[in-house]
């Protein structure tokens, strides 16, 4: 029986089994729970081993954590070979783990580029490339990279990030065009300020943690829960004619600028 998610009541993904990264906190967590809730067999991934156990442990059912370092192609292998072996099929893939780095143009450090871009470019790549088949022997699948706000419109101090998540934006249109005739729809979702350990590092609260956000429209930090809905509808059935698109959960903050002194600028 599909667990239930603070009211939750529908049931999209039963049946259906989704390999989720990055999942054993923060806005993965949100979309493992969601997904579960609704159905689905979740497999959840991550480096960090004890919290997606406690994680698999607390979901309950069929959900299951498996140790996956996504810039590892041989970890992408045993993961996707385990969902299939367990489970028989991989109906979602979730590209959700990331990782950030502050650096200015000129203090670039390559290193830590290269394994950025590991991380947060090749990672759904390689994910993609070991799924896809399964996915083309079903005839269906549904694949959603988690790009950032940052995929949307350039920020400062975040050169490798911004690049990397602009770079998943364009990776998912390539692949929309390349996997859709096999039925199988790529999208990209663009959170934009959620409270996680990545979005808010030192965990400000309230007014201190507001204050980073009121040059969002919606004048506040998003929540793991409102990104995990989003990502939810896209891999679900009710979006099954949506592909090569890219949905902003942000707040409305890469809709533009608030030009000062026009009508409309908040005070
Ligand atoms: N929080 C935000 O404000 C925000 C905004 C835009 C986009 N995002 C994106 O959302 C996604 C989820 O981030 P979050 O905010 O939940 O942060 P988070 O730090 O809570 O979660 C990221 C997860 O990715 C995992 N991870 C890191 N490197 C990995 C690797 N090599 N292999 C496997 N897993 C790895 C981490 O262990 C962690 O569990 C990321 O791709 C991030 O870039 C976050």
């Amino acid at each position: 029986m599909a667990l239930h998610y603070e009211g939750c009541e529908m049931s999209r993904f039963d049946g259906r089994v989704a390999i989720i990264t990055g999942a054993a906190q923060g806005m993965g967590e949100a979309t493992a729970r969601l997904f579960a809730a609704e159905g689905a067999t979740v497999v959840i991934t991550d480096v960090l081993e004890e919290k997606g156990r406690a994680l698999a442990a607390d979901i309950g059912g069929d959900a299951v954590f498996r140790g996956l370092d996504v810039s590892d192609e041989a970890s992408w292998a045993a993961v996707v070979a385990f969902a299939v072996e367990r489970f028989g099929r991989v109906d979602v893939l979730v590209n959700n783990a990331g990782m950030l780095q502050f650096s200015s143009v000129e203090g670039l450090d390559v290193d830590a580029t290269r394994t950025l871009l590991g991380v947060n470019l090749l990672g759904p790549m390689m994910g993609a490339k070991h799924v896809v088949p399964v996915m083309k022997a079903a005839g269906k699948g549904v694949i959603v990279n988690i790009s950032s706000v940052d995929g949307l419109r350039g920020v400062n101090g975040l050169s490798a990030y911004t690049a990397s998540k602009w770079a998943l934006r364009g990776l998912t249109k390539t692949q929309a065009l390349e996997l859709g005739p096999s039925g199988i729809r790529v999208c990209s979702v663009h959170p934009g300020g959620v409270d996680t350990a990545l979005g808010n590092p030192f965990g400000r609260e309230g007014d201190e943690l507001q204050a980073n956000y009121q040059n969002v429209p919606l004048r506040r930090i998003g929540l793991p829960e409102e990104v995990a809905r989003v990502t939810a509808f896209v891999a679900s059935d009710d979006a099954s004619y949506m592909n090569g698109a890219e949905l902003a959960v942000d707040g409305g903050w890469s809709a533009g600028t608030y030009y000062p002194g026009l009508p409309g600028t908040p005070s």
